[in-house]
């Protein structure tokens, strides 16, 4: 494994650990709203923090980008910056249903190297470095191989917070929903695409995303063999938040079927 790899499954098992134990006592929890349906609580914040002691132990010149705690170092200086969210899918934790995972990334001048998705409640560790692939636990993983729609489970996420372009999004719902399988919205974005890394949907789209949220997901789909990009079928997902992939066939359809519902406001939210 590649060493920067290996600091951050430790950082991210520690946060695991810190998530486990407090969703013993959910009850006890003290939680906050950041804004309209965005809850944190403590272990938000306690997670990020392990985890940046854990990177910052192992390479104080790198900087970081985190959820909660903002930025830290220069991303201008520092060839490299760590991506971090603690805790994706605080509302499914918050719940007490287990669909969450802790995110982390690296980006070698700008480029995604290394990504960590850890899921504290299936142990599920899904790991990937640029150029060696993408592995869940020991195993390599690949995108799956479906080539029709009509076969397909896409995964996707229902806008919540910023609800700007629920329109937009609802129609782009209405079209896909009968051309597929199946439709599943789990509620943490950085799991759902582990899961098109690891095959599970062929599929997956989503508006209104963080760099945070999407990061390292999307560095396992590429090292996996699928594709990623924003609606339009360009590069600038990272920065937009707007994200379609998949395997490579699906990919394509979707964005297919993304295209006539793409508002002049989506696409200048896309800039
Ligand atoms: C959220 C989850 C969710 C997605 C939201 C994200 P958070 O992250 O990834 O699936 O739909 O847009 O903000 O706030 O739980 O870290
Ligand atoms: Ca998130
Ligand atoms: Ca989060």
């Amino acid at each position: 494994m590649h060493p920067m790899l290996t600091i951050a499954v430790k950082a991210a098992r520690r946060a695991g650990s810190i998530i486990n134990q407090a969703s013993r006592n959910l009850d006890i929890l003290t939680v906050s709203r950041k804004s309209h349906s965005d809850f944190v609580s403590e272990v938000d914040g306690a997670a990020e923090e392990a985890i940046i002691k854990v990177l910052m132990d192992a390479y104080p010149t790198h900087s970081i980008l985190a959820e909660e705690s903002g930025n830290r170092g220069d991303a201008k200086k520092s060839e490299y910056q760590w991506i971090i969210d603690p805790l994706d899918g605080t509302t499914n934790f918050l719940h007490g249903f287990p669909k969450y995972a802790v995110s982390i990334a690296l980006l070698h001048r700008g480029v995604l190297s290394q990504a960590v998705v850890y899921d504290p409640v299936s142990n599920e560790l899904f790991t990937a470095s640029r150029g060696r692939g993408a592995y869940l636990n020991d195993q390599r993983i690949r995108v799956s191989k479906r080539g029709l729609l009509a076969d397909s489970l896409i995964g996707t996420g229902i806008p919540f917070r910023d609800l700007s372009f629920l329109e937009a999004y609802l129609a782009m719902f209405k079209d896909i929903i009968p051309k597929t399988a199946g439709i599943r919205r789990p509620g943490s974005a950085a799991l759902d695409l582990a899961y098109v890394a690891a095959g599970r949907y062929d599929g997956f789209w989503e508006i209104g995303l963080s760099p945070w949220d999407i990061a390292a997901g999307c560095l396992l789909i590429l090292e996996a063999g699928g594709l990623v990009s924003d609606l339009e079928g360009n590069e600038n997902y990272l920065k937009s938040g707007q994200i379609v992939a998949g395997n490579p066939k699906i990919f394509v359809q979707l964005l297919q079927i993304i295209a006539p519902h793409l508002t002049p406001q989506l696409i200048a939210a896309n800039k």
